[in-house]
């Protein structure tokens, strides 16, 4: 049993179940899109790197990856569900076949904003694939693709961070409530 950090309360998910998930649903993309030709995998920064970077290469069919970063305004009364564009493709995806790729979807404002964004350049198709899904109450998002459900806490790993730490450990993990409050 490796010693787990500090911060950790405990593990929600192993190395193990996230690797086999993420083949799965490359597995269903597979399926999905053996006649598109080409598609464009858009991964969201920063949370999303580790999930495409894993994904992409498990994928079959003819695809692209590309980036965007999107960052949330603050947390104040009037901003909360702003989002705002740091980072934005390189390159059109108007008849492209695109599949955003997050890691968590929590309150559904950011996968809200990146589907109406993306949806307004023209794509041919437009899907969405998150890793990670809270349970809680969201805005109604499509989703296409999820991996997992995970409880209202605060969760780090596989991406996902605390004050920008911990995003590299390779499984989900539940963060002690005494690091953040
Ligand atoms: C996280 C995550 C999603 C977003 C989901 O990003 O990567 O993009 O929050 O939250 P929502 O459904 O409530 O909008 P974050 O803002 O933490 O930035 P990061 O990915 O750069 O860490």
């Amino acid at each position: 049993m490796t010693d787990l950090h500090p911060d950790i309360e405990r593990i929600l998910i192993s190395e193990e179940d996230i690797q086999q998930r993420v083949a799965e649903i490359a597995a269903e993309i597979d399926r999905d899109y053996k006649d598109a030709g080409q598609v464009v995998l858009i991964g969201i920064l920063k949370g999303a790197f580790i999930f495409t970077a894993d994904l992409s290469r498990k994928i079959h069919v003819p695809h692209s990856v590309d980036f965007m970063s999107i960052s949330s305004y603050g947390d104040t009364a009037e901003s909360i569900g702003a989002v705002r564009l740091i980072l934005d493709l390189r390159k059109p995806i108007v008849d492209k076949h695109v599949i955003v790729v997050e890691d968590i979807v929590d309150t559904g404002h950011t996968m809200n904003y990146l589907y109406q964004t993306l949806m307004g350049r023209g794509p041919a198709s437009l899907k969405t694939c998150s890793l990670f899904k809270k349970n809680r109450d969201r805005l109604d998002v499509p989703l296409d693709y999820v991996g997992f459900d995970l409880p209202d806490v605060w969760v780090v790993g596989y991406g996902l961070d605390y004050a920008d730490t911990h995003r590299t450990l390779p499984y989900i993990a539940e963060l002690k409530k005494e690091v953040y409050s």
